[in-house]
């Protein structure tokens, strides 16, 4: 049978939420990655050093062998105090929710100059400036297209500060991304690598592959694939696993995020096994994100086999991705 062995991957965005599920998801991704990006988009948010400590104490009694990197959430009245005390106890970076554009972000920021003595502290203390890239307001289909501006204006404002634009979903973020300094990295996700607007409206409306930034045009998924595929250390995993139990997706009003955790090393495999870049896959998933953030680059190994399962229809209460469906890599 085959195997493939890999770095123990990090995985530069996910949502771990809170109370009793929190155990459950911070173990499902633990089962694949070694260090986690963790997000800040709790209610409340995480903006304060206690609220991020007990949370990071929450992972960690769950899932011991997880690293988790913790971010605060960032808005124009967080002290130098406020970041020096984030420093200290190791947390990694901070991350930018325009107001309104997606799960938990209506304390989102809505005066973007507002944060600009923050974000100046940020550069200065080393901090990465992690950032959910849509313009409120606008078509939702352009809303991250429109965003661009801010992050071209905040790369050049802020020289030496390192920018990750968070899941890149259309081919203009990815010629956006290539095209700024190198401070400036783009994170993708499997649902924008492997899925179109198609997957979520085309036969039917399909509300577990609903999530912001939304699936966009084929177009938009080349320039994506090609980035992934073309090992530029510019783009890196992040998965963005956002889990929402069942009746909050299948609903009048669902709510945005698809739960990819349980699925995603098998289908990261599979993809890059059938663009040949196989090869490529450990910088993406466990090199160039690492070395972006400043991290040592793990040691530690995790291994697959070729050996077919099915998805389960429902973890923890929430329909993962690929639900009921093949995948032909296993975890070992
Ligand atoms: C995320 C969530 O549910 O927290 N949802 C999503 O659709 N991606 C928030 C986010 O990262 O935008
Ligand atoms: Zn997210």
């Amino acid at each position: 049978m085959s195997t493939l062995k890999l770095p123990l991957p990090d995985d530069f965005h996910v949502h771990l939420r809170q109370g009793d599920a929190l155990a459950d998801y911070a173990r499902d991704i633990a089962c694949q990655f070694g260090r986690i990006l963790v997000m800040p988009n709790t209610v409340p948010a995480l903006s304060t050093t206690e609220s991020i400590l007990n949370y990071k104490n929450a992972i960690l009694s769950a899932a011991p062998n997880l690293e988790p990197l913790m971010t605060f959430k960032i808005h124009s009245g967080l002290t130098s105090s406020d970041l020096e005390s984030f420093k200290a106890m190791g947390v990694v970076a901070g991350k930018y929710y325009p107001a309104g554009v997606t799960t938990n972000s209506e304390d989102g920021v809505s005066d973007f100059e507002s944060i600009f003595p923050v974000v100046s502290m940020m550069e200065k203390m080393g901090f990465v400036f992690s950032v959910h890239a849509e313009e409120p307001n606008v078509f939702c289909l352009d809303r991250e297209t429109a965003f661009i501006p801010k992050i071209k204006t905040l790369a050049q404002k802020f020289p030496k500060l390192r920018i990750v634009f968070e899941h890149v979903s259309t081919a203009a973020a990815v010629k956006a991304v290539l095209e700024m300094p190198s401070t400036v990295a783009g994170t993708i996700t499997v649902h924008h690598l492997t899925m179109t607007l198609e997957d979520l409206i085309g036969d039917a409306l399909r509300p577990h592959h609903f999530c912001k930034p939304i699936l966009k045009l084929p177009s938009d998924r080349e320039a994506i694939r090609k980035a992934a595929f073309s090992g530029n250390p510019k783009f890196f995993f992040g998965s963005d696993s956002a889990p929402h139990k069942q009746e909050k997706k299948e609903c009048a009003y669902g709510a945005a995020g698809i739960y990819s955790a349980p699925v995603l090393l098998p289908i990261l495999v599979r993809e890059f096994e059938k663009e040949n870049a196989l090869d490529k896959l450990p910088n993406f998933i466990a090199g160039y994100g690492a070395d972006f953030y400043g991290l040592p680059r793990t040691t530690r190994e995790i291994q697959l086999v070729k050996k077919s399962w099915t998805v389960p229809n429902l973890i923890h209460g929430v329909v993962p991705l690929a639900a009921g469906k093949t995948l032909e890599w296993s975890l070992l």
